[in-house]
């Protein structure tokens, strides 16, 4: 294998050993979890950047249980990972293959119990998200896509059948905003600016416009799943409309992209990389920029009516998005 040329069976190669090793990963959170659950006391939980970014032992353990293995396996390449980048370990990221790893992702879930719990690994080849497995060991549910290569949702052991993404059979309409099921998060972000900002543009998006709701868009409901990866995947799946969220990083989202977009999903970036993405063309292309600048959006695929593409559709809601909300910075 050169890891300057990887070809489609060395990528075949890299998901299926990331698939097992999801699940090994998985089998040592649920262990943690056991281990929080049974325990009398606190478990020992550490504020990262305040006292709601949180990270445990078992974040650190798997993080090293994965990165170790992918060492081993796959020594060429990079690794990028929550946790090592807390702890400092920063690397640029090149044109060499990097694994972009979130050992737990919904962490706060995990040391709740509340079972949308996932590790989320993706790869990054020639700076772009070419691979993703999201392994949710609560469910059983694993999720795992490739570049071209279609994505998928395994429930109940890696003997089961694949489900090709998205569940129904094909793209579904979705006219406009009011009939989206969209998930938002409240992030770790508690400062007063950014908690105006997101409660108006949660407001607006449920909001009635004919109950003096200012710019309402009446949206079906807003959901908070605790988790970006899994927000991903239940956009990928059909169950949610749109996802989303700013302050999120490349390890949440990384896996949750090849995934989305092999459903027919459409993933950007901040309001102004998606203007501008739609001037020149490129909407769609997850670009190093777009993956790295912590504002995400991505939507499902979306059936083709008589008057617009599914893509128009895709663009013209994420426009509309984007006039409801009210953006912040990422801190
Ligand atoms: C967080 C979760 C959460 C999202 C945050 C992420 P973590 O990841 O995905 O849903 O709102 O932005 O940082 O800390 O649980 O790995």
């Amino acid at each position: 294998m050169s890891v300057h040329e990887l070809t489609t069976a060395d990528l075949q190669d890299i998901l299926e050993y990331s698939k097992t090793l999801a699940r090994k990963a998985g089998a040592l959170i649920i262990a943690g979890s056991d281990a929080i659950t049974s325990a009398a006391g606190q478990p020992t939980i550490e504020g990262k950047k305040n006292s709601v970014d949180l990270v445990t032992e078992y974040d650190v353990k798997v993080e090293e249980l994965v990165k170790s293995e992918f060492k081993a396996k796959y020594p060429e390449f990079g690794f990028i990972g929550e946790e090592s980048y807390s702890a400092g370990v920063r690397p640029a990221l090149t044109d060499v293959p990097t694994f972009c790893v979130d050992p737990i992702d919904g962490t706060t879930n995990f040391i709740h119990g509340f079972p949308f719990v996932c590790i989320s690994i993706g790869l990054i080849y020639k700076r772009r998200p070419v691979m993703g497995v999201i392994y949710n060991p609560f469910l059983d549910h694993l999720y795992f896509g490739l570049k071209g290569g279609g994505s998928y949702l395994l429930k109940g052991g890696p003997s089961a059948l694949p489900l090709k993404l998205p569940l129904s059979l094909s793209a579904k309409p979705l006219p406009t905003l009011h009939d989206a099921l969209i998930a938002v998060e409240w992030g770790s972000d508690r400062t007063k600016k950014t908690m105006d900002a997101k409660s108006s543009s949660f407001g607006r998006l449920a909001g009635d416009p004919e109950q003096n709701v200012e710019g309402g868009r009446m949206a079906h409901s807003l959901r908070s799943v605790g988790s970006a990866a899994l927000n991903f995947s239940l956009v990928a799946q059909g169950a949610l409309d749109i996802y989303w969220e700013i302050g999120c990083w490349p390890w949440d989202v990384c896996a949750g992209i090849v995934i989305a977009e092999e459903a027919g999903g459409v993933v950007s970036g901040s309001r102004d990389a998606f203007l501008e993405s739609c001037k020149t063309g490129t909407f769609g292309d997850v670009t190093e920029a777009i993956l790295t600048g912590r504002k995400y959006i991505v939507i499902r695929g979306i059936a083709d009516t008589p008057n617009e593409s599914g893509r128009e559709v895709q663009q013209r809601l994420i426009k509309d998005f984007y006039e409801t909300v009210e953006e912040v910075e990422p801190n």
